[in-house]
């Protein structure tokens, strides 16, 4: 937890935002897995911990009543019967006063009070529920039903979250170095042990123990796999043959929940063959010429665009695209081999705030997101400020679904060699993804640089 002065902060800020009524941030509770007693790994809200620090704790409510100057904790202390089975619980009133919180109320109370200020015409603020389970808790506590929430949620209170959170502090992106060290540390094992005879979740398991031995856990469920032409295709029971390309994207989140991203893809035997080779130069030169491009006021939906132009250059030198580099990329034709984005806001959530909606995280009110695919797969299109966190991944995904349903309808025959094509339709796929914060001039890589080039990959797997 960082100084209460850091929440109390936060808090004024946000106040001051929003200006007037009830500000409602509901905290996440325990998730049952199969059985009421046996639970998920607790996570707390992204927005009740960066307002108040106090994590670690279910079911508790905060509220700061901006016309009275008042914050309220709402929530009960573990009983000696509770501790029985957890181990000591820190008081709530410990709690709140490490977080600068002076008000503290059984939740028992709280609905009360919610229905008592709206009553005196107070408006109510909530963002967007994202849980079935505190869905449930406002329905009862607004007497809102679940499906009109998302409708009834605050406007006002998103803008002034999103914009408050977007912009990192260096504290903020201490605890982001840390995550992304660890995560750094999770793909030097990969690259250096997931090794031919292996299965993914083996390795994805060894992972996810040194994200925990960080002191938090995994940002996302662990993506290692040999089928990398799949965006998301989480670790499985394959093994890795010699002569595989494994793609790992994997991060860790510390224990104040700030999270790392990252993505390396390495042969499961010991070098790249000469076909991987040129494929993987192609979304490294995407990702560098992306990363040169990183600074304020640049619309990072013009960066991905160029990494789009990169990409379907080198396609082209490949002999898989052909035609007008920049025609191919307007008619979205690159997107048959690069299906999603260039990359997202990252912080206290791996895709950063996401819960709250793309169109305020990343786009504003005179730059919507585009529908075209591909390019509506962009979470980030707005211009970049000092401050942001973000990450840049590019690839070439080769997805034989989707290379067969485009040649059968004849989509942009006039950019794809659909022959040459299917001769990598097995090929799997390659991303190479850092983070970054952009800075006053420019942006600096956050955490310890990792191999990156065949070569560095290839010298990190021999060693
Ligand atoms: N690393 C997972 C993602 O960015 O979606
Ligand atoms: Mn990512």
């Amino acid at each position: 937890m960082f100084s209460k002065e850091t929440y109390i902060a936060r808090r004024r800020v946000l106040a001051k935002e929003v200006g007037k009524g009830i500000l409602l941030f509901p905290g996440n509770g325990e998730s049952s897995v199969n059985y009421r007693d046996n639970w998920y790994p607790f996570r707390q809200d992204s927005s009740f911990l960066y307002y108040t620090g106090i994590n670690n704790v279910p079911e508790l409510f905060f509220v700061i009543d901006i016309d009275n100057n008042t914050e309220i904790l709402f929530g009960d202390n573990a009983t000696p019967e509770d501790i029985v089975w957890t181990g000591p619980i820190p008081p709530l009133n410990e709690l709140a006063e490490r977080s600068g919180i002076t008000c503290l109320k059984p939740l028992r109370e709280l609905q009360d009070y919610l229905l008592k200020h709206r009553e005196s015409g107070n408006s109510l603020h909530f963002l967007p529920p994202y849980r079935s389970a505190v869905s449930i808790l406002l329905e009862k506590l607004l007497e809102i039903p679940v499906a009109r929430l998302e409708e009834y949620s605050s406007e006002q209170f998103i803008k002034a979250v999103v914009k408050q959170r977007s912009v990192k502090t260096e504290e903020e992106l201490e605890e982001i170095r840390k995550a992304v060290n660890t995560t750094v540390a999770m793909h030097t094992h990969a690259i250096r042990n997931a090794r031919a005879g292996k299965s993914e979740k083996q390795i994805a398991g060894e992972l996810q123990g040194i994200a925990i031995g960080g002191g938090g856990n995994i940002s996302f469920p662990v993506i290692l796999t040999r089928d990398g032409g799949y965006l998301h295709n989480h670790a499985s029971d394959t093994v890795l043959q010699q002569g595989d390309l494994v793609l790992c994207d994997c991060g860790a989140e510390t224990a104040m929940n700030y999270a790392g991203d990252m993505t390396r893809t390495f042969p499961a035997g010991k070098t790249y063959t000469t076909q991987q080779k040129e494929v993987y130069n192609i979304v490294l030169d995407a990702h560098n010429s992306a990363v040169e491009e990183l600074r304020p006021g640049v619309l990072f939906k013009d960066i991905h665009l160029l990494a789009c132009n990169r990409l379907t250059q080198g396609l082209k030198d490949l002999g898989l695209m052909k035609g007008n580099t920049e025609e191919a990329v307007a008619a979205g034709a690159h997107a048959l081999f690069f299906q999603c984005g260039l990359g997202h806001m990252m912080g206290m959530d791996v895709h950063d705030m996401e819960n709250l909606g793309e169109a305020y995280v990343g786009y504003t009110d005179t730059l919507q997101k585009s529908t075209q695919f591909g390019l509506k797969s962009l979470r980030l299109g707005k211009a970049l400020e000092p401050g942001f966190v973000i990450t840049v991944e590019p690839g070439i995904y080769f997805n034989p679904f989707l290379i067969d349903s485009w040649k059968v309808e004849k989509k942009f025959t006039e950019f794809i060699n659909y022959d040459r094509v299917n001769r990598f339709r097995n090929f799997g796929g390659i991303r190479i993804e850092e983070d970054f914060v952009i800075t006053s001039s420019g942006k600096t890589l956050l955490g310890e640089p990792l191999a990156k080039t065949t070569a560095e990959i290839e010298a990190l797997i021999a060693r």
